[in-house]
């Protein structure tokens, strides 16, 4: 059978390996208050990913990840850092897994990929605001 990557995949893919650390590979300190880390496993296929957002004042500055995993998962991971860059929390939230899967031409067997990719973020966004209520509450 064929699961050829899509081009996009295959270059995303490609810029990551080639040069990690332009392309957002990386960790931040996930005890910083301003970095909402997201963890994800992906049952189907045992792939994890690890996504970052920095914020300031609602805006999301930076991104990294490392994601142990297929093409298409890390491919997802180098589409989320553009996709989120500049981003305000409501819009990183409103990215759907189906977006991501159509903008990197996903066959129906690579789509958990996407799903993994869209859980990630939900997951930063909910440890960053789990800190900033805790901020907020200590005055
Ligand atoms: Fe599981 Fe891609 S094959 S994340």
């Amino acid at each position: 059978h064929n699961m050829a990557y899509s081009d996009r995949v295959v270059k995303r893919f490609e810029n990551v390996l080639k040069n990690p650390e332009k392309h957002s590979v990386g960790r931040f300190d996930p005890e910083d208050p301003n970095i909402g880390t997201g963890m994800v496993g992906a049952p189907a296929c045992g792939d994890v990913m690890r996504l970052q957002l920095q914020v300031e004042n609602g805006i999301i500055n930076d991104v990294k990840f490392k994601t142990y995993g297929c093409g298409s998962a890390i491919a997802s991971s180098s589409e989320l850092v553009d996709m989120l860059t500049g981003k305000t929390l409501e819009q990183a939230e409103a990215v759907t897994n189906k977006q991501i899967a159509e903008i990197l031409d996903l066959p129906p067997i690579k789509l958990h990929c996407s799903v993994l990719a869209q859980e990630s973020i939900a997951k930063a966004l909910a440890d960053y605001r789990r800190k900033d209520n805790y901020r907020s509450s200590d005055g």
